[in-house]
């Protein structure tokens, strides 16, 4: 198998870069029911059918038995750090009262298995697996559910943080409530549209008491993974404009900014908002260790249109919405159907730089990658290859990133894609869970040596 050894090196990142791969709880780990776990909202979802290509998502790869051989693969890739999710209804199966031992033991034999191979562990403690009994509750359209969140939090921050050096509150906030509140796509399949908003605020408002619950249990190093796309607007009328702003601020600055700043972008956003929301933006904005970009694609976006191809995660935008999304042009597209635009990375840096200055922490990537086909995913290498030289040209414009973790370890369950997108360095074949390392692999493998060797 061709290492792509002969495409040239990638430049030198600063010494003690951070070199990862992430993956999360329900794409992964299968073993929906065992030692207690409790369902999530995503297994309800799945058994109602709703995983496109019918594949069996409550296998995952595995990972809860074969996690060993996946923490050799790491050891094998030489990665430095490992991002992975805590599945909130493994912990406390109920979505509230008690901690399951059982299930908080995976994590600790995971964290352990990780230590003892030099790998640092960066767990999320949300990447979309809520606790089924919460979303019958009315999931993030209900307060308490941050609440829940962090009790959560302190059960695990209070087992793990003494080997945990790097923590993630919460993933991609925006694609849980586009998603799975306003269009339905994903769990919960609720399809509110505007009034989707208040489960924007309570995902935040789990981030900030999240953020105190990991404090008061003395972890350390704590921050958020948002994703953050340059959303360019598809003509020059004024709907085409209004249309690319609101979905720029829904995307990139319903989350950023209360985070990063404590205010709301926009008042008629912040007027939708429930509760005490002032008090609210004191929690959320609590101060951050770093700040965790996932990077994906650009956005095109315009006035809306309904014969227009939506290519929000292959998603349409409804015609009562304001705005509507178009093709990127691109000469390269992944099996998803995504643009290959590398240097939309270094552009949403330096734009979220110059936004916020100096309020802006460190950051991580804490995900970018493409799904293809294949072992010999050269077009994954190629991918890979001009986004680091992306993230290299951010830094050298003045953007402090300390990390890269690409997306994914090994192909997945690709949300209602099932496994039919496959994001991977290493291949599952789904019906043995057998585990081959892709081209892609040794060439991730070979880039972090070389790094390590020039440190
Ligand atoms: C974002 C999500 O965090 C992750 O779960 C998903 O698989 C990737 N993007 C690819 O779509």
């Amino acid at each position: 198998m061709s290492s792509a050894s002969s495409m040239p090196p990638l430049p030198a990142f600063p010494p003690g870069f951070l070199w990862g791969a992430s993956a999360s709880a329900f794409q992964t780990e299968g073993a929906a029911d065992t030692d207690g776990k409790g369902p999530s909202g995503w297994d309800a979802f799945a058994a109602r059918g709703r995983i496109k290509d019918g594949s069996d998502a409550s296998r995952g790869t595995g990972f809860h038995e074969r996690y060993r051989e996946d923490v050799a693969l790491l050891a094998g890739l030489g990665a430095d750090a490992f991002r992975f999710s805590v599945s909130w209804p493994r912990v406390v199966p109920g979505g509230s009262g008690p901690v399951n031992a059982a299930g908080l033991g995976f994590y600790d034999r995971l964290v352990d298995e990780l230590c003892a191979n030099g790998i640092t562990p960066a767990p999320t403690l949300y990447h979309w697996d809520t606790p089924l009994p919460l979303d019958e509750a009315g999931g993030w359209l209900n307060r308490d559910t941050a609440y829940r969140f962090a009790d959560y939090v302190s059960a695990v921050a209070d087992r793990l943080a003494d080997r945990v050096p790097l923590w993630i509150t919460v993933n991609e906030p925006a694609e849980v409530t586009l998603l799975g509140y306003a269009l339905g796509e994903h769990a919960p399949g609720k399809q509110l549209l505007f009034d989707a908003l208040p489960a924007a605020h309570h995902q935040l408002l789990a981030h900030g008491l999240g953020v105190a619950a990991l404090r008061a249990a003395g972890a350390t190093n704590i921050g958020i993974a948002v994703s953050h796309s340059p959303v360019r607007a598809a003509g020059t009328s004024e709907e085409d404009r209004f249309g690319a702003d609101l979905y720029d601020t829904l995307t990139n600055w319903l989350f950023a900014d209360p985070i990063l700043t404590g205010a709301y972008p926009d008042e008629n956003v912040a007027a939708l908002m429930p509760g005490p929301v002032a008090e609210d933006l004191a929690v959320i904005a609590a101060p951050l260790d770093w700040y965790g970009v996932n990077y994906y694609h650009p956005m095109l976006v315009g006035a809306p249109a309904q014969d227009a191809l939506g290519d929000f995660a292959g998603v349409g935008m409804p015609a009562e919405l304001p705005f509507g999304l178009r093709e990127t042009p691109s000469e390269e597209r992944t099996a998803f159907g995504w643009p290959v635009v590398p240097d939309g990375l270094r552009e949403m840096l330096v734009h979220l730089k110059d936004r916020y200055g100096d309020r802006l922490p460190p950051v991580y990537i804490t995900e970018n990658g493409c799904s293809y086909d294949g072992l010999d995913d050269r077009r994954r290498i190629t991918f890979l290859d001009a986004h680091l030289r992306a993230l290299h040209r951010a830094i050298g414009e003045g953007v402090d990133v300390r990390g890269y973790f690409t997306w994914s370890l090994t192909d997945n369950i690709e949300w209602v894609e099932g496994a039919s997108q496959r994001f991977g360095l290493v291949h599952i074949d789904y019906a043995t869970m057998r585990r081959t390392p892709k081209a892609s692999y040794a060439w991730y493998r070979d880039a972090i040596a070389a790094q390590h060797a020039v440190r």
